[in-house]
């Protein structure tokens, strides 16, 4: 893997998620990446409704039989291609996407 990527494309299950620690303006920042095919997207780890992580330990998110992801807290669900919360606390808000990129095999911040 090179230097400074978040993780190898094959380090995702397709269909699957992953979690990356990353530095945002001087922020340290979880990152939640979706693998779909050879597509990666990602969005903050913080979900709009009370701020907590997304994932019920580091990296382990759930999908709903719908496809959509989750959160662990609170139930909220997300359609995975807008981040957009479709049902439960905070629906209509949206995770903060954060735009990633595959090179190579691996996935960067864009
Ligand atoms: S913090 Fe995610 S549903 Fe409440």
């Amino acid at each position: 893997m090179t230097d400074n990527a978040l993780i190898s494309l094959h380090g995702i299950a397709d269909g699957g998620f992953a979690e990356a620690e990353v530095v945002i303006d001087g922020d340290a920042e979880s990152l939640l990446l979706y693998r779909q095919g050879d597509a990666v997207r990602g969005f903050l780890n913080i979900c709009p409704h009370a701020g907590r992580r997304l994932d019920w330990a580091p990296g382990q998110f759930l999908k709903s039989r719908e496809g959509h992801l989750v959160c662990a807290a609170h139930g909220a669900s997300f359609a995975l291609d807008s981040g957009e919360c479709v049902a439960g606390p905070c629906k209509g808000d949206r995770l903060r996407a954060v735009p990633v990129q595959v090179r190579d095999g691996n996935v960067f911040l864009a």
